[in-house]
């Protein structure tokens, strides 16, 4: 069976891990993709709570951490009308399709694992569902039938790892029950920095999140380290995070005008991290008055979830069904 048979429409897919509050690191490398991509095709769009069970041990956190990622897509314009979004504990399938794959999968694949490599690296004790990770993720990906799988380039192994799971199972069955999805990897995106200059990233505590506003937002921003270059001094925007996070946010005009700034000296890193501060105020004004809406409005965002949910249930399960039946699994309630 060949997927353009199935579905008219490229299916596309990702996920993110609600496992912390989204910074802007997570907007400009995945999430401002995932929105823009819900015009071009059959979007699906999920919260990994599965997979943030591997270092979230507190339910009540991680419902809290879920119902912030559920607002913060839907407040910076991810449309339930036009795409698919859900949780992924909604589509349990998930989880059955994972266990099969595992039994395909040999022990020495998942010891390759980057993630996984790197926790043992750091003489940390890494738990069985970080070592499967990959597994649980290819299973996220194929019991749709997705084409397009639009990630990082952080996440390249995986779907790497997801093409050779799939491959697996059809030749293990002689049969096309899995579509092989095709490499998405997006490009053209910086690695965006932290306030310490090292890779964004709420492991590293150097976040700036989307929805920080007032006060918090303007400490954050003040304490993004530069260099000691003296404020009358030119200086390099090429080489500073202040300027690197201003890229993002500027249009190229003001930009460019920063720039200049720069170069000509009488301007400092102070008056830089002014004129970000407002970037990023300008820049979610919108979403954070919609996020308060919606805040109000919590059974709205739930009902979203649950139709999102159903329809990936019904997804799931056409591809599931014949898998069931194929591999031999006895189901009493079937007979
Ligand atoms: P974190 O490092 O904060 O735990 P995740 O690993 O959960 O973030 O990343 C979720 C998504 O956001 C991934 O697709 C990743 O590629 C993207 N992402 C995370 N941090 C950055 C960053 N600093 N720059 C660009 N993209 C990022
Ligand atoms: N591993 C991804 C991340 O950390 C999240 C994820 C889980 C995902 N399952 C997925 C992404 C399936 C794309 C497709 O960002």
């Amino acid at each position: 069976m060949s997927k353009s048979d199935k579905h008219s429409k490229k299916t596309i897919l990702s996920g993110i891990q609600p496992s912390g509050k989204l910074h802007i690191g997570n907007y400009f490398g995945a999430m401002r993709q995932h929105i823009n991509m819900q015009n071009n095709g059959d979007a699906f769009y999920f919260l990994a709570n599965y997979h943030s069970l591997t270092s979230v041990s507190d339910g009540k956190l991680l419902e809290s951490y879920t119902r912030d990622v559920v607002l913060d897509y839907l407040a910076l314009g991810l449309d339930p009308d036009k795409c698919t979004f859900f949780a992924q504990s909604d589509v349990p399938q998930t989880t059955e399709l994972a266990w099969i794959l595992g039994c395909l999968t040999p022990v020495s694949m998942m010891e390759k694992g980057v993630s996984y490599k790197d926790k043992v690296a750091q003489g940390l004790n890494p738990n069985i569902g970080l070592f499967t990770y990959p597994i649980l993720q290819a299973a996220d990906i194929l019991i749709y039938h997705s084409d397009l799988v639009p990630v990082g380039e952080d996440q390249k192994q995986n779907i790497e790892i997801c093409r050779d799971l799939a491959g697996k199972l059809n030749r293990a069955y002689d049969q096309e029950l899995l579509v092989i999805p095709e490499e998405y990897i997006v490009k053209n995106v910086a690695i965006v920095p932290g306030i310490d200059g090292r890779k964004m990233s709420k492991s590293y505590d150097n976040t700036i999140n989307i929805f920080d506003e007032g006060k918090s937002l303007k400490k954050r921003v003040m304490s993004i380290q530069t260099d000691s270059t003296a404020l009358e001094d030119p200086k390099d925007p090429d080489s500073c995070n202040v300027f690197a996070l201003i890229r993002l946010f500027a249009e190229k005009e003001k930009m460019e005008d920063i720039a200049v700034k720069y170069k000509e000296g009488g301007f400092g890193y102070g008056h830089a991290k002014k004129e970000l501060l407002t970037l990023i105020n300008d820049y979610f004004e919108s979403a954070r008055e919609k996020r308060k809406e919606l805040e109000k409005d919590m059974d709205y965002v739930y009902d979203v979830l649950k139709e999102g949910g159903a329809r990936a249930r019904e997804r799931a399960e056409s591809v599931m069904e014949p898998i069931r039946s194929v591999t031999g699994l006895f189901r009493s309630f079937n007979q």
